[in-house]
């Protein structure tokens, strides 16, 4: 099958004769008739591929809830697996918009490989939706108008993490991460909170994503006897976290903190090892609206799996492609009204409606959670339509 974008080219000649004869709208209209090309670049193997499949899960579901159409168009999918791994990931977004021309590209998870795709979106101009990597620069300084985040930013989570310890008395705090982008990132959202609120980051350490030999950190840990910990990690690596810790002896004498991914979709993984951990997130299963539970509820059917914060951010992401395709009519080439669709969209999602910033992040709440029986319990609202800052964005 020929791609839209390549019907519209091989025939451009022929439309320009056709001008006069009067065959031209029968032509345009066979080729919006065309399939929209959707790009899947995700992980799907590795300490995220689990992220990945929940992804693409949620994005499916949305637009099979349109009947598997955008704007009454057809589609096809591509898909790469980008692995995690940053060193690929230009050349992998450059498969999916040069060889396979699609129209939209989903991705990733991976904050460094994002930057690669970053590139890609501004070079071409393609359509790019962010279902989780929380890079700033992604919707700070090298922000775009054709890319939009339906996730967070890094720092988002660990704002709203620092005073909920010092809210439970924990003055001094050890500070834990994957060294890269997304761990330094969540970071500064931690730092700021938590030494805003009075608290003292007596040490911070990390070790190189996606790397899991914990032991010599643990015990560095039990030596500092801090107040309490908190920490970035995600997928399988926050499951061998958790259980490391509990096998090291400090689960119930230092109480661990972290943002919320350390405890999405690993529950069972993590087994009693997650017990009592409190998180800070912008969803939480035990969300009591229709809303959520509506989602859940349909999730499981389809897919035989407990959703979670990941599968939610693919569902709002094809709840916002199908807000944009169905303002221009499924032509997705109508840059300026589809744009002006996604960034006034309120999505109406199961972690709660939100909306996007000018620098395309969403406006979102953030909640206070802890395990319990393996699910993320919600204990309050922790930071009410906290925005990124959005520093640097300025839309080209
Ligand atoms: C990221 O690399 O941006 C990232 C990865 C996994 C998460 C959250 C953020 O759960």
């Amino acid at each position: 099958m020929p791609s839209s974008r390549r019907l519209v080219l091989s025939r451009s000649a022929a439309l320009i004769g056709a001008a006069s004869t009067g065959l031209l709208l029968p032509e345009i209209v066979r080729a919006q008739g065309a399939k929209i090309r959707v790009g899947l670049m995700l992980p799907y193997t590795g300490t995220f591929a689990q992220l990945g499949v929940a992804i693409e899960n949620g994005v499916r579901m949305a637009i099979n809830e349109q009947g598997g159409k955008l704007g009454g168009r057809e589609i096809e999918w591509f898909k790469v697996d980008d692995e995690s791994d940053p060193s690929k990931g230009v050349e992998n977004a450059s498969k999916l918009v040069q060889r396979d021309k699609v129209d939209v590209l989903i991705g990733t998870v991976h904050s460094g490989v994002q930057m690669g795709i970053q590139k890609v979106a501004r070079d071409s101009g393609v359509l790019s939706l962010i279902p989780n990597a929380g890079v700033h620069a992604a919707t700070r300084a090298l922000c775009a108008p054709n890319v939009f985040r339906t996730s967070f930013t890094n720092s988002q989570p660990t704002l709203a993490l620092g005073k909920a310890m010092m809210d439970r008395g924990h003055k001094k705090a050890v500070w834990i991460t994957w060294k890269y982008a997304a761990g330094d990132e969540a970071f500064e959202g931690f730092k700021e909170s938590y030494t805003k609120a009075g608290g003292t980051i007596i040490k911070e350490l990390g070790l190189p994503f996606p790397n899991v030999e914990f032991q010599s950190l643990l015990t560095e840990i039990a030596a500092l006897k801090p107040d309490a910990v908190a920490c970035f990690f995600a997928g399988g690596g926050a499951a061998k976290f958790m259980r490391d810790y509990a096998a090291a002896g400090l689960k119930g004498k230092i109480p661990l903190y972290g943002s919320g991914f350390l405890t999405e979709g690993v529950l069972d993984a993590a087994g009693p090892a997650a017990d009592g951990v409190i998180t800070t997130m912008h969803y939480s299963d035990s969300l009591d609206t229709p809303r959520n539970k509506k989602f859940r509820l349909d999730y499981a059917k389809a897919f035989k799996a407990q959703p979670d914060v990941y599968a939610v951010q693919g569902y709002d992401t094809g709840l916002l492609l199908v807000q944009g395709a169905n303002a221009v009519k499924g032509d997705l080439g109508a840059k300026p009204a589809l744009y002006k669709a996604m960034e006034g969209a309120v999505i109406d999602s199961p972690r709660g409606k939100w909306t996007m910033s000018k620098a395309h992040n969403p406006v979102q709440d953030m909640y206070l959670r802890v395990v319990e029986n393996k699910e993320n319990k919600v204990l309050g609202v922790a930071a009410k339509a906290l925005s990124d800052s959005g520093a640097g964005c300025k839309m080209g």
